[in-house]
Protein backbone atom coordinates (compact mmCIF):
# COMPACT_ATOMS: atom_id res chain seq x y z
CA UNK A 1 0.00 0.00 0.00
CA UNK A 2 1.27 3.40 -0.73
CA UNK A 3 1.83 5.81 1.80
CA UNK A 4 -0.59 8.70 1.32
CA UNK A 5 -1.88 11.74 2.90
CA UNK A 6 -5.72 11.77 4.10
CA UNK A 7 -8.12 14.56 4.45
CA UNK A 8 -11.53 13.91 5.64
CA UNK A 9 -14.84 15.94 5.34
CA UNK A 10 -17.77 15.66 6.66
CA UNK A 11 -21.22 16.86 4.93
CA UNK A 12 -23.47 18.35 7.46
CA UNK A 13 -24.76 21.24 6.22
CA UNK A 14 -28.59 19.96 4.93
CA UNK A 15 -31.37 20.93 6.89
CA UNK A 16 -32.60 17.20 7.52
CA UNK A 17 -36.64 18.50 6.42
CA UNK A 18 -37.75 15.43 7.78
CA UNK A 19 -36.62 15.56 11.47
CA UNK A 20 -38.59 18.56 11.69
CA UNK A 21 -36.67 20.24 14.28
CA UNK A 22 -35.20 23.13 15.08
CA UNK A 23 -32.36 21.59 16.15
CA UNK A 24 -29.76 20.70 13.34
CA UNK A 25 -29.98 17.06 12.42
CA UNK A 26 -26.30 16.40 13.12
CA UNK A 27 -26.42 17.39 16.49
CA UNK A 28 -29.35 15.02 17.74
CA UNK A 29 -27.80 12.55 20.06
CA UNK A 30 -27.78 9.20 19.32
CA UNK A 31 -26.51 7.10 22.71
CA UNK A 32 -26.21 10.40 24.69
CA UNK A 33 -23.82 12.08 22.20
CA UNK A 34 -24.36 14.26 18.95
CA UNK A 35 -24.29 11.84 16.11
CA UNK A 36 -21.76 14.25 14.56
CA UNK A 37 -19.57 13.42 17.25
CA UNK A 38 -19.56 9.97 16.66
CA UNK A 39 -18.84 10.52 12.66
CA UNK A 40 -15.50 12.44 14.02
CA UNK A 41 -14.51 9.89 16.26
CA UNK A 42 -14.71 7.25 13.53
CA UNK A 43 -12.95 9.86 11.19
CA UNK A 44 -9.82 9.68 13.65
CA UNK A 45 -9.30 6.53 13.01
CA UNK A 46 -7.27 7.25 9.14
CA UNK A 47 -5.27 10.01 10.91
CA UNK A 48 -6.66 12.56 8.94
CA UNK A 49 -4.32 15.52 7.88
CA UNK A 50 -7.05 18.12 8.14
CA UNK A 51 -10.92 17.53 9.10
CA UNK A 52 -13.39 19.59 7.20
CA UNK A 53 -16.93 20.21 8.46
CA UNK A 54 -19.19 21.62 5.99
CA UNK A 55 -22.35 23.72 7.60
CA UNK A 56 -25.23 25.73 6.97
CA UNK A 57 -28.48 24.78 8.36
CA UNK A 58 -28.22 25.81 11.82
CA UNK A 59 -24.04 26.60 11.24
CA UNK A 60 -23.49 28.80 14.19
CA UNK A 61 -24.63 25.84 16.68
CA UNK A 62 -23.07 23.22 15.05
CA UNK A 63 -19.87 25.34 15.11
CA UNK A 64 -20.41 25.91 18.99
CA UNK A 65 -21.13 22.19 19.86
CA UNK A 66 -17.50 21.33 18.41
CA UNK A 67 -16.06 24.28 19.34
CA UNK A 68 -13.95 22.00 21.84
CA UNK A 69 -12.67 19.65 19.10
CA UNK A 70 -9.18 20.65 17.96
CA UNK A 71 -8.01 20.25 14.42
CA UNK A 72 -11.61 20.62 12.96
CA UNK A 73 -11.99 23.35 10.03
CA UNK A 74 -15.34 24.46 9.40
CA UNK A 75 -16.73 25.85 5.47
CA UNK A 76 -20.18 27.11 5.36
CA UNK A 77 -21.96 25.97 2.52
CA UNK A 78 -24.93 28.57 1.89
CA UNK A 79 -27.48 27.95 -0.22
CA UNK A 80 -27.40 23.87 0.23
CA UNK A 81 -27.87 22.95 -3.18
CA UNK A 82 -27.04 19.27 -2.42
CA UNK A 83 -23.89 16.77 -1.86
CA UNK A 84 -21.46 18.10 -4.98
CA UNK A 85 -22.32 21.62 -3.90
CA UNK A 86 -21.60 21.15 -0.43
CA UNK A 87 -18.11 19.15 -1.09
CA UNK A 88 -17.17 21.85 -3.34
CA UNK A 89 -17.30 24.39 0.04
CA UNK A 90 -14.25 21.84 0.68
CA UNK A 91 -12.48 23.32 -1.99
CA UNK A 92 -10.52 26.44 -0.45
CA UNK A 93 -9.18 23.31 2.23
CA UNK A 94 -7.68 21.36 -0.29
CA UNK A 95 -6.92 23.13 -3.18
CA UNK A 96 -3.81 22.28 -4.45
CA UNK A 97 -3.26 19.21 -2.02
CA UNK A 98 -2.62 15.47 -3.54
CA UNK A 99 -3.67 12.43 -1.81
CA UNK A 100 -7.21 10.90 -0.34
CA UNK A 101 -10.20 12.88 0.49
CA UNK A 102 -12.52 10.16 3.34
CA UNK A 103 -15.99 11.60 2.83
CA UNK A 104 -18.66 10.77 5.42
CA UNK A 105 -21.98 12.22 6.05
CA UNK A 106 -23.04 13.62 9.40
CA UNK A 107 -25.63 11.74 9.89
CA UNK A 108 -24.33 8.26 9.88
CA UNK A 109 -23.40 7.56 13.68
CA UNK A 110 -22.97 4.13 13.69
CA UNK A 111 -19.65 3.53 11.15
CA UNK A 112 -16.82 2.19 12.40
CA UNK A 113 -12.85 3.57 12.10
CA UNK A 114 -11.90 -0.15 10.85
CA UNK A 115 -14.69 0.44 7.92
CA UNK A 116 -12.88 3.50 6.49
CA UNK A 117 -9.64 1.98 7.25
CA UNK A 118 -10.93 -1.00 4.75
CA UNK A 119 -12.17 1.77 2.39
CA UNK A 120 -8.74 3.92 2.46
CA UNK A 121 -7.00 0.52 1.94
CA UNK A 122 -8.92 -1.06 -0.79
CA UNK A 123 -8.93 2.77 -3.14
CA UNK A 124 -5.16 2.83 -2.69
CA UNK A 125 -4.76 -0.62 -3.40
CA UNK A 126 -6.69 -0.62 -6.44
CA UNK A 127 -5.03 3.37 -7.03
CA UNK A 128 -8.81 4.10 -7.85
CA UNK A 129 -10.36 7.37 -8.61
CA UNK A 130 -13.50 7.00 -6.06
CA UNK A 131 -13.91 4.15 -3.87
CA UNK A 132 -17.63 3.90 -2.61
CA UNK A 133 -18.64 1.72 0.33
CA UNK A 134 -22.17 0.31 -0.02
CA UNK A 135 -24.23 -2.43 1.66
CA UNK A 136 -26.51 -5.12 0.67
CA UNK A 137 -29.92 -4.56 2.66
CA UNK A 138 -33.10 -5.86 2.46
CA UNK A 139 -35.48 -2.86 2.53
CA UNK A 140 -33.18 0.09 0.49
CA UNK A 141 -36.10 2.38 0.12
CA UNK A 142 -34.54 6.32 0.70
CA UNK A 143 -30.95 5.25 -0.23
CA UNK A 144 -29.39 5.84 -3.41
CA UNK A 145 -28.90 2.64 -5.94
CA UNK A 146 -25.58 0.89 -6.92
CA UNK A 147 -26.39 0.24 -10.50
CA UNK A 148 -23.61 -2.03 -11.69
CA UNK A 149 -23.09 -3.09 -15.90
CA UNK A 150 -20.61 -6.37 -16.15
CA UNK A 151 -20.61 -6.25 -12.19
CA UNK A 152 -19.15 -2.62 -12.46
CA UNK A 153 -20.23 0.00 -10.56
CA UNK A 154 -21.76 2.43 -13.26
CA UNK A 155 -23.34 4.92 -11.40
CA UNK A 156 -25.68 5.82 -8.49
CA UNK A 157 -29.16 6.30 -8.96
CA UNK A 158 -31.61 8.31 -6.32
CA UNK A 159 -34.47 6.74 -5.04
CA UNK A 160 -36.66 9.42 -6.57
CA UNK A 161 -35.24 9.36 -10.03
CA UNK A 162 -35.31 5.33 -10.07
CA UNK A 163 -37.02 3.58 -12.15
CA UNK A 164 -39.07 0.56 -11.44
CA UNK A 165 -36.56 -1.78 -11.79
CA UNK A 166 -33.59 0.08 -9.99
CA UNK A 167 -35.78 0.23 -6.99
CA UNK A 168 -35.57 -3.70 -6.93
CA UNK A 169 -31.85 -3.38 -6.84
CA UNK A 170 -31.18 -3.92 -3.10
CA UNK A 171 -27.32 -2.66 -3.04
CA UNK A 172 -27.27 0.79 -1.40
CA UNK A 173 -24.89 3.52 -1.74
CA UNK A 174 -23.51 4.53 2.10
CA UNK A 175 -22.91 8.09 1.45
CA UNK A 176 -19.10 7.37 2.43
CA UNK A 177 -16.54 7.60 -0.51
CA UNK A 178 -13.03 7.90 -1.12
CA UNK A 179 -11.72 9.98 -3.61
CA UNK A 180 -8.61 10.61 -5.19
CA UNK A 181 -7.94 14.92 -4.55
CA UNK A 182 -6.28 15.63 -8.35
CA UNK A 183 -9.18 15.56 -10.30
CA UNK A 184 -12.09 15.61 -7.78
CA UNK A 185 -12.94 19.45 -7.84
CA UNK A 186 -12.28 19.79 -11.93
CA UNK A 187 -15.15 16.88 -11.96
CA UNK A 188 -17.34 18.39 -8.98
CA UNK A 189 -17.66 21.36 -11.34
CA UNK A 190 -18.90 19.06 -14.55
CA UNK A 191 -22.28 17.96 -11.99
CA UNK A 192 -25.45 19.58 -13.48
CA UNK A 193 -29.03 19.55 -11.29
CA UNK A 194 -31.52 17.99 -13.58
CA UNK A 195 -33.22 15.54 -11.44
CA UNK A 196 -35.84 15.39 -9.17
CA UNK A 197 -34.87 17.76 -6.61
CA UNK A 198 -32.92 19.82 -8.50
CA UNK A 199 -29.61 19.47 -6.26
CA UNK A 200 -26.37 18.88 -7.12
CA UNK A 201 -25.70 15.15 -6.91
CA UNK A 202 -22.54 14.29 -6.09
CA UNK A 203 -23.52 10.61 -6.40
CA UNK A 204 -23.41 11.74 -10.44
CA UNK A 205 -19.33 11.48 -9.71
CA UNK A 206 -19.64 7.84 -10.14
CA UNK A 207 -20.89 8.02 -13.88
CA UNK A 208 -18.30 11.07 -14.90
CA UNK A 209 -15.98 9.32 -13.50
CA UNK A 210 -16.95 5.91 -15.17
CA UNK A 211 -17.22 7.89 -18.55
CA UNK A 212 -13.55 9.38 -18.50
CA UNK A 213 -12.52 5.60 -18.08
CA UNK A 214 -11.42 6.90 -14.21
CA UNK A 215 -11.29 3.47 -11.89
CA UNK A 216 -14.34 3.77 -9.74
CA UNK A 217 -13.80 0.44 -6.70
CA UNK A 218 -16.66 -0.11 -4.59
CA UNK A 219 -16.27 -1.49 -0.80
CA UNK A 220 -19.59 -3.89 0.33
CA UNK A 221 -19.51 -3.63 4.33
CA UNK A 222 -20.89 -6.58 5.63
CA UNK A 223 -22.77 -5.46 8.15
CA UNK A 224 -25.34 -3.07 6.55
CA UNK A 225 -26.41 -1.45 9.86
CA UNK A 226 -23.28 0.59 10.35
CA UNK A 227 -23.81 2.76 7.16
CA UNK A 228 -27.54 3.53 8.48
CA UNK A 229 -27.93 7.23 7.74
CA UNK A 230 -30.79 9.07 10.26
CA UNK A 231 -33.40 11.06 8.45
CA UNK A 232 -36.56 11.01 10.63
CA UNK A 233 -36.79 10.42 14.29
CA UNK A 234 -38.17 7.06 13.63
CA UNK A 235 -34.57 6.26 12.02
CA UNK A 236 -32.99 8.13 14.89
CA UNK A 237 -34.74 5.92 17.52
CA UNK A 238 -34.06 2.45 15.30
CA UNK A 239 -30.38 3.83 15.12
CA UNK A 240 -30.67 4.28 19.05
CA UNK A 241 -31.68 0.95 19.98
CA UNK A 242 -29.10 -0.57 17.89
CA UNK A 243 -26.82 0.91 19.80
CA UNK A 244 -28.30 0.31 23.15
CA UNK A 245 -28.69 -3.20 22.41
CA UNK A 246 -24.88 -3.84 20.90
CA UNK A 247 -23.46 -2.67 24.70
CA UNK A 248 -26.41 -4.55 26.68
CA UNK A 249 -25.04 -7.17 24.86
CA UNK A 250 -21.36 -6.42 25.60
CA UNK A 251 -21.88 -6.40 29.75
CA UNK A 252 -24.25 -9.75 29.08
CA UNK A 253 -20.85 -11.61 27.74
CA UNK A 254 -18.90 -9.97 30.70
CA UNK A 255 -21.03 -11.11 33.58
CA UNK A 256 -23.35 -8.16 33.92
CA UNK A 257 -27.30 -9.56 34.49
CA UNK A 258 -29.70 -7.05 32.66
CA UNK A 259 -33.40 -8.77 34.16
CA UNK A 260 -34.99 -6.99 30.71
CA UNK A 261 -32.37 -5.77 28.22
CA UNK A 262 -35.06 -4.29 26.29
CA UNK A 263 -36.09 -1.07 28.83
CA UNK A 264 -32.71 -1.09 29.85
CA UNK A 265 -31.18 2.24 28.40
CA UNK A 266 -26.60 2.13 29.20
CA UNK A 267 -24.63 4.48 27.69
CA UNK A 268 -21.78 3.22 25.54
CA UNK A 269 -19.00 4.24 27.60
CA UNK A 270 -20.15 3.27 31.03
CA UNK A 271 -18.16 0.44 32.48
CA UNK A 272 -19.93 -1.83 34.81
CA UNK A 273 -18.32 -5.18 36.69
CA UNK A 274 -19.32 -8.25 36.59
CA UNK A 275 -22.10 -10.01 38.75
CA UNK A 276 -24.03 -6.81 38.63
CA UNK A 277 -27.23 -6.93 38.51
CA UNK A 278 -29.55 -3.92 36.96
CA UNK A 279 -33.18 -3.83 36.73
CA UNK A 280 -35.79 -2.81 34.40
CA UNK A 281 -36.07 0.51 33.71
CA UNK A 282 -32.73 1.77 34.96
CA UNK A 283 -30.88 4.62 32.71
CA UNK A 284 -27.54 5.11 33.17
CA UNK A 285 -25.73 7.95 31.42
CA UNK A 286 -22.49 9.65 30.50
CA UNK A 287 -18.48 7.70 31.08
CA UNK A 288 -20.23 6.24 34.66
CA UNK A 289 -18.39 3.64 36.35
CA UNK A 290 -20.11 0.56 38.13
CA UNK A 291 -18.30 -1.69 40.24
CA UNK A 292 -18.35 -5.46 40.90
CA UNK A 293 -21.88 -7.10 42.25
CA UNK A 294 -23.82 -3.91 42.54
CA UNK A 295 -27.55 -4.27 42.63
CA UNK A 296 -29.53 -1.42 40.88
CA UNK A 297 -33.31 -1.82 41.24
CA UNK A 298 -35.53 -0.69 38.93
CA UNK A 299 -36.52 2.74 37.47
CA UNK A 300 -32.91 4.71 38.69
CA UNK A 301 -31.33 7.24 36.40
CA UNK A 302 -27.30 7.65 36.91
CA UNK A 303 -25.35 10.09 35.44
CA UNK A 304 -20.98 10.48 35.12
CA UNK A 305 -21.20 9.08 38.39
CA UNK A 306 -18.64 6.61 40.06
CA UNK A 307 -19.79 3.56 42.19
CA UNK A 308 -17.81 1.23 43.84
CA UNK A 309 -18.88 -2.63 44.54
CA UNK A 310 -21.29 -4.11 46.16
CA UNK A 311 -23.51 -1.12 45.98
CA UNK A 312 -27.23 -1.24 46.54
CA UNK A 313 -29.35 1.64 44.67
CA UNK A 314 -32.82 0.93 45.55
CA UNK A 315 -35.90 2.00 43.09
CA UNK A 316 -36.82 5.37 42.40
CA UNK A 317 -33.29 7.06 42.57
CA UNK A 318 -31.14 10.34 40.67
CA UNK A 319 -27.47 10.23 40.82
CA UNK A 320 -25.65 12.77 39.04
CA UNK A 321 -21.86 13.58 39.31
CA UNK A 322 -21.63 11.59 42.39
CA UNK A 323 -19.21 8.85 43.79
CA UNK A 324 -20.73 6.22 45.96
CA UNK A 325 -18.14 4.50 47.69
CA UNK A 326 -18.29 0.03 48.17
CA UNK A 327 -20.36 -1.01 50.31
CA UNK A 328 -23.02 1.91 50.47
CA UNK A 329 -27.18 1.84 50.05
CA UNK A 330 -29.13 4.59 48.71
CA UNK A 331 -32.73 4.92 48.17
CA UNK A 332 -35.48 4.36 47.58
CA UNK A 333 -36.01 8.02 46.40
CA UNK A 334 -33.13 9.51 47.00
CA UNK A 335 -31.49 11.95 45.00
CA UNK A 336 -27.92 12.45 44.61
CA UNK A 337 -27.24 15.70 43.00
CA UNK A 338 -23.54 16.76 41.51
CA UNK A 339 -20.33 16.72 43.90
CA UNK A 340 -21.80 14.14 46.05
CA UNK A 341 -19.79 11.38 47.89
CA UNK A 342 -21.09 8.60 49.87
CA UNK A 343 -18.26 6.40 52.11
CA UNK A 344 -17.65 3.07 52.23
CA UNK A 345 -20.95 1.31 53.92
CA UNK A 346 -23.02 4.30 54.04
CA UNK A 347 -26.31 4.26 54.14
CA UNK A 348 -28.78 6.97 52.46
CA UNK A 349 -32.61 5.94 52.60
CA UNK A 350 -35.73 7.37 51.37
CA UNK A 351 -36.26 10.84 50.69
CA UNK A 352 -33.06 11.78 51.16
CA UNK A 353 -31.47 14.65 49.11
CA UNK A 354 -27.38 15.33 48.86
CA UNK A 355 -25.85 18.19 47.04
CA UNK A 356 -22.10 18.99 47.24
CA UNK A 357 -22.16 17.39 49.85
CA UNK A 358 -19.55 14.18 51.44
CA UNK A 359 -20.66 11.35 53.95
CA UNK A 360 -18.06 9.30 55.68
CA UNK A 361 -17.83 5.36 55.72
CA UNK A 362 -20.82 3.94 57.84
CA UNK A 363 -22.58 7.06 58.14
CA UNK A 364 -26.53 7.15 58.09
CA UNK A 365 -28.80 9.39 56.53
CA UNK A 366 -31.77 7.30 56.55
CA UNK A 367 -34.94 9.12 56.07
CA UNK A 368 -36.61 12.65 54.55
CA UNK A 369 -33.30 14.92 54.73
CA UNK A 370 -31.62 17.42 53.20
CA UNK A 371 -27.56 18.11 53.22
CA UNK A 372 -26.00 20.68 50.95
CA UNK A 373 -22.87 21.69 50.71
CA UNK A 374 -22.08 19.66 54.23
CA UNK A 375 -18.90 17.54 54.91
CA UNK A 376 -20.26 14.95 57.44
CA UNK A 377 -17.78 12.71 59.30
CA UNK A 378 -17.70 8.74 59.60
CA UNK A 379 -19.92 6.96 61.43
CA UNK A 380 -22.56 10.00 61.98
CA UNK A 381 -26.32 9.54 62.51
CA UNK A 382 -28.30 12.34 60.79
CA UNK A 383 -31.79 11.46 61.92
CA UNK A 384 -35.28 11.67 60.09
CA UNK A 385 -36.06 15.38 58.66
CA UNK A 386 -32.58 16.98 59.24
CA UNK A 387 -32.36 19.78 57.00
CA UNK A 388 -28.63 21.89 56.29
CA UNK A 389 -30.30 25.32 55.77
CA UNK A 390 -26.95 26.08 53.79
CA UNK A 391 -28.35 29.37 51.69
CA UNK A 392 -28.87 32.70 53.51
CA UNK A 393 -30.75 34.11 50.37
CA UNK A 394 -27.42 35.59 48.41
CA UNK A 395 -24.77 32.89 49.83
CA UNK A 396 -24.31 29.32 49.88
CA UNK A 397 -22.91 28.48 53.45
CA UNK A 398 -21.35 25.26 54.90
CA UNK A 399 -21.73 22.51 57.32
CA UNK A 400 -18.81 20.40 59.13
CA UNK A 401 -20.10 17.54 61.06
CA UNK A 402 -17.42 15.39 62.59
CA UNK A 403 -17.00 11.64 62.83
CA UNK A 404 -19.36 9.98 65.01
CA UNK A 405 -21.54 12.75 66.06
CA UNK A 406 -25.75 12.16 66.16
CA UNK A 407 -28.19 14.52 64.65
CA UNK A 408 -31.16 14.15 66.41
CA UNK A 409 -34.52 14.06 64.20
CA UNK A 410 -36.02 17.12 62.97
CA UNK A 411 -33.33 19.75 63.37
CA UNK A 412 -32.25 22.39 61.81
CA UNK A 413 -28.17 23.34 61.10
CA UNK A 414 -27.66 26.62 60.47
CA UNK A 415 -24.60 27.62 57.80
CA UNK A 416 -21.92 28.24 57.84
CA UNK A 417 -22.00 25.70 61.67
CA UNK A 418 -19.38 22.56 63.13
CA UNK A 419 -21.22 19.96 64.95
CA UNK A 420 -17.74 18.38 66.93
CA UNK A 421 -16.69 15.10 66.90
CA UNK A 422 -18.72 12.98 69.01
CA UNK A 423 -21.07 15.47 69.85
CA UNK A 424 -24.88 15.45 70.07
CA UNK A 425 -27.71 17.69 68.58
CA UNK A 426 -30.91 17.10 70.38
CA UNK A 427 -33.97 16.46 67.91
CA UNK A 428 -36.22 19.33 67.02
CA UNK A 429 -33.25 22.00 67.31
CA UNK A 430 -32.56 25.00 65.54
CA UNK A 431 -28.71 24.70 65.62
CA UNK A 432 -26.78 28.24 65.07
CA UNK A 433 -23.92 28.16 66.81
CA UNK A 434 -21.03 25.74 66.78
CA UNK A 435 -21.16 22.52 68.44
CA UNK A 436 -17.94 21.77 70.63
CA UNK A 437 -16.85 18.38 70.43
CA UNK A 438 -18.20 15.83 73.09
CA UNK A 439 -20.98 18.35 73.49
CA UNK A 440 -25.16 17.81 73.54
CA UNK A 441 -26.35 20.72 71.62
CA UNK A 442 -29.87 21.44 72.14
CA UNK A 443 -31.39 24.32 70.98
CA UNK A 444 -35.85 24.40 71.39
CA UNK A 445 -37.97 25.86 73.19
CA UNK A 446 -38.46 24.08 77.00
CA UNK A 447 -41.38 21.96 77.49
CA UNK A 448 -44.04 22.70 79.45
CA UNK A 449 -46.93 19.94 80.80
CA UNK A 450 -50.00 21.77 82.48
CA UNK A 451 -51.53 19.39 84.82
CA UNK A 452 -55.33 18.41 84.72
CA UNK A 453 -55.91 20.29 81.35
CA UNK A 454 -57.92 17.63 79.71
CA UNK A 455 -60.34 17.55 82.47
CA UNK A 456 -60.82 21.46 82.76
CA UNK A 457 -61.51 21.59 79.05
CA UNK A 458 -63.64 18.62 79.22
CA UNK A 459 -66.12 20.32 81.84
CA UNK A 460 -65.95 23.90 80.42
CA UNK A 461 -67.20 21.98 76.90
CA UNK A 462 -69.71 20.11 78.55
CA UNK A 463 -71.72 23.44 80.11
CA UNK A 464 -71.24 25.30 76.93
C1 LIG B 1 -27.46 10.60 0.31
C2 LIG B 1 -26.99 10.06 -1.05
C3 LIG B 1 -27.59 8.67 -1.25
C4 LIG B 1 -27.15 7.77 -0.11
C5 LIG B 1 -27.50 8.38 1.24
C6 LIG B 1 -26.84 7.57 2.35
C7 LIG B 1 -26.76 11.98 -2.58
C8 LIG B 1 -27.39 12.75 -3.66
N1 LIG B 1 -27.45 10.95 -2.10
O1 LIG B 1 -28.85 10.71 0.27
O2 LIG B 1 -27.16 8.14 -2.49
O3 LIG B 1 -27.77 6.50 -0.26
O4 LIG B 1 -27.00 9.72 1.34
O5 LIG B 1 -27.22 8.02 3.61
O6 LIG B 1 -25.65 12.28 -2.19
N2 LIG B 1 -25.84 17.79 2.91
C9 LIG B 1 -25.16 19.00 2.87
N3 LIG B 1 -25.53 19.93 1.95
C10 LIG B 1 -26.53 19.73 1.07
C11 LIG B 1 -27.23 18.50 1.12
C12 LIG B 1 -26.84 17.55 2.06
O7 LIG B 1 -24.23 19.22 3.64
O8 LIG B 1 -26.79 20.64 0.27
C13 LIG B 1 -25.42 16.80 3.90
C14 LIG B 1 -26.51 16.47 4.89
O9 LIG B 1 -26.44 17.32 6.03
C15 LIG B 1 -26.21 15.02 5.26
C16 LIG B 1 -25.53 14.47 4.02
O10 LIG B 1 -25.11 15.60 3.25
O11 LIG B 1 -25.32 14.94 6.34
C17 LIG B 1 -26.47 13.62 3.17
O12 LIG B 1 -27.59 14.42 2.79
P1 LIG B 1 -29.07 13.84 2.79
O13 LIG B 1 -29.99 14.91 2.35
O14 LIG B 1 -29.35 13.17 4.07
O15 LIG B 1 -28.93 12.77 1.62
P2 LIG B 1 -29.75 11.45 1.39
O16 LIG B 1 -31.05 11.78 0.77
O17 LIG B 1 -29.77 10.66 2.63
CA1 LIG C 1 -29.14 11.01 4.74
Amino acid sequence: MNQSVTHVVILAAGQGTRMKSQLPKVLHPVAGRPMLEHVLDAAAAVAPATVTVIVGHGGAAVRERLAGRPGVTFALQEPQLGTAHALQQAEPVLAGKTGTVILLSGDVPLLKGGTLQKLLQTHLAASAAATVVTASVERPYGYGRVVRVDGQIARIVEERDASPGERQIREINSGIYAFDLPPLFDALRGIASQNAQGEFYLTDLVGIYRRRKLPVETLLVEAPEEIRGINSRTELAEVGTLVRQKKNEELMAAGVTLVDPATTYIDPRAEIGGDTVIHPGVVIEGPTRIGRACEIQAHVRIADAEIGDHVKINSFCVIVESRIASGAAIGPFAHLRPASAVGEGAKIGNFVELKKTSLGAGSKVNHLAYLGDATVGDHVNVGAGTITCNYDGEKKHQTIIGDGAFIGSDSQLVAPVTVGKGAYVAAGSSITQDVPDGALGIARARQNNIEGWVERKKTVTQKG
